[in-house]
């Protein structure tokens, strides 16, 4: 199978950054593509920063560091036209199943890429494969973890016209970009987020319902079942706006009540306290 050597992130955000630096190190050259020009810039600043904290710690040297960056385009969105060129798109925006289709719309007529992978936490492969058309069979779910530098995890999915080779070539390069890929099923939520969530969407009932404080939950998690991050800073550290897309796919797609999100995760969101991201979420955080 010939090599991945050129890729497209559609999604600057705190996924398509952490995805583009990723493979960038791996060796592979990626075009990193935003709808909004502010976040092309913070992503390639986070990308400076990363990689320099990476050769002041030892574990990179500058050369290696300085080819890493050079492999890595920034654009804004209107250049939809670069996807074209390339083997590979990594779909990475916002956790919105109409936002997302019509995007698999568009590329499906902008590029011959063999492959359109989608980032998507929950949302169905085949519905958005379904936006794609007669290019359904090279839409995959490729659902890395965050932070993506740190974590092994590519949860592999299959959509309903996913083909074999779509499937092989992406596992190869989840391979070649280092990571652990791992099969599930196209269900709500696949299986990282079917579990995860509703144990994040939890913690917030318990706080909103005065169990213990926040900070107490998280410590409780933390020292009592040896989580790394406490349930409600791991809300705030993936989002709280995605933690309610989620919630919303799991409660329409499994059609059941249970998987509501929280009244008090939606109020936080409706605040614009999402989280990491705007500097205030559950807790608060410096600039
Ligand atoms: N980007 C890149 N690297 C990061 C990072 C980031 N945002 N945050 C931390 N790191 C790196 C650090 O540079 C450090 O690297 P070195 O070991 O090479 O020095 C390493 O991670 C450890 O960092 P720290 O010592 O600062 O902090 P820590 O030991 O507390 O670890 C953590 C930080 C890795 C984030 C850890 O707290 C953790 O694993 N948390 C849970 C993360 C998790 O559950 N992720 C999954 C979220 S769910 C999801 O992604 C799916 C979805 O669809 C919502
Ligand atoms: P984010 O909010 O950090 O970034 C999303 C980016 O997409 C933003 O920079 C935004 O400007 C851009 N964007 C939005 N609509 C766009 C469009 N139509 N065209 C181009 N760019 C657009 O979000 P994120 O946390 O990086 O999440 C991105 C995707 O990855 C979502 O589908 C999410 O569910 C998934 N995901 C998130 C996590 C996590 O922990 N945050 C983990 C795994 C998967």
């Amino acid at each position: 199978m010939a090599e991945i050597r050129s890729i497209v992130v559609i999604g600057a955000g705190q996924m398509g950054g952490g995805i583009a630096q990723v493979a960038a190190t791996a060796g592979i050259a990626v075009k990193v593509l935003d709808a909004f020009p502010g976040a092309i810039d913070k992503c390639r600043g986070l990308h400076d920063k990363l990689l320099a904290r990476a050769v002041e710690k030892g574990k990179m040297t500058q050369g290696d560091a300085d080819a890493a960056k050079g492999r890595i385009g920034y654009l804004p969105i209107a250049s939809l036209d670069v996807v074209s060129e390339s083997d590979f798109v990594i779909e990475a925006i916002v956790e919105d199943a109409k936002v997302k289709r019509d995007l698999f719309a568009q590329l499906a007529n902008a590029t011959r890429a063999q492959i359109l992978a989608t980032n998507t936490s929950s949302i169905s492969i085949t519905e958005i494969a379904a936006a794609a058309g007669d290019a359904a069979d090279r839409v995959i779910g490729m659902h890395f973890f965050n932070p993506v530098p740190v974590m092994k995890l590519v949860e592999v999915i299959k959509g309903l016209a996913t083909s074999e080779k779509t499937t092989l070539r992406t596992i190869a390069l989840a391979t070649a970009m280092g990571k652990t890929p791992v099969p599930a099923n196209d269900r709500p939520g696949f299986v990282s987020n079917r579990v995860l969530m509703p144990l994040i969407n939890e913690a917030f009932y318990a706080w909103m319902e005065g169990v213990a404080e926040p900070a107490h939950i998280d410590e409780i998690m933390k020292l009592g079942c040896n989580h790394p991050m406490g349930p409600l800073r791991l809300a705030d550290f993936i989002g709280l706006d995605t933690c309610v897309h989620i919630m919303d796919v799991l409660a329409d797609g499994l059609n059941n009540d249970r998987y509501r999100a929280c009244p008090l995760l939606k109020q936080l969101v409706a605040a614009g306290r999402l989280g990491d991201k705007t500097g205030r979420g559950v807790f608060e955080y410096g600039k």
